[in-house]
């Protein structure tokens, strides 16, 4: 089972004049693949919140955090930033691949800074911050995530044939 934490990053949602739809919407997708939510929170739009956050989980043993929000191009958005300066490894896989198959749906996927990467034993992933976003690039990514984070806690060794 694998150990998810969710942060949805949103200084409306923060300060609860919006209701957080998107970190909700990564729970209903991790509970039905029967992976175990440990770590939820809501953080505004500050780089060293955000920062902090992320530390807390992956330091927690959070195995899979996934960020939901401030990855676009408005003055406050900067999940990218924040993920970037807690990562030991980077890991563009997964941020282009949900780039690349969200072009298929929207133009306006070109617009995501999403970036992921590995702290510690934690793979971050930053989503955009809609729910139907979130929905859809978790969708992309899902079948890669059991391998990497088998790889991860060092119980996967090779790829096999996938
Ligand atoms: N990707 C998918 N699959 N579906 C979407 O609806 N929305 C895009 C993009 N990626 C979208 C998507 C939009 S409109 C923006 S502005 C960027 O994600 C960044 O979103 P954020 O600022 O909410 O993080």
């Amino acid at each position: 089972m694998i150990k998810i934490g969710i942060i949805t990053v949103s200084d409306r949602s923060f300060r609860k004049l919006r209701e957080d739809l998107s970190g909700p919407a990564i729970r209903y997708w991790a509970e039905n693949k029967q992976y175990s939510v440990i770590m939820e929170s809501i953080v505004p739009d500050e780089k060293d919140a955000i920062k902090a956050e992320l530390i807390k989980f992956s330091d927690a043993g959070v195995e899979l955090i996934l960020t939901t929000g401030g990855t676009g191009f408005a003055e406050r958005d900067v999940t990218p930033e924040a993920t970037i300066q807690v990562l030991d490894k980077p890991a563009p896989g997964f941020a282009e691949h949900m780039r690349s198959r969200s072009m298929n749906i929207t133009s306006h996927a070109m617009l995501s800074r999403a970036v992921s990467g590995i702290r510690k034993k934690s793979l971050i992933i930053n989503l955009p911050g809609s729910p139907k976003a979130v929905r859809e690039n978790l969708e992309f990514i899902e079948d890669a995530i059991p391998h990497a984070i088998g790889l991860l806690r060092g119980t996967d060794r090779d790829c096999g044939s996938e």
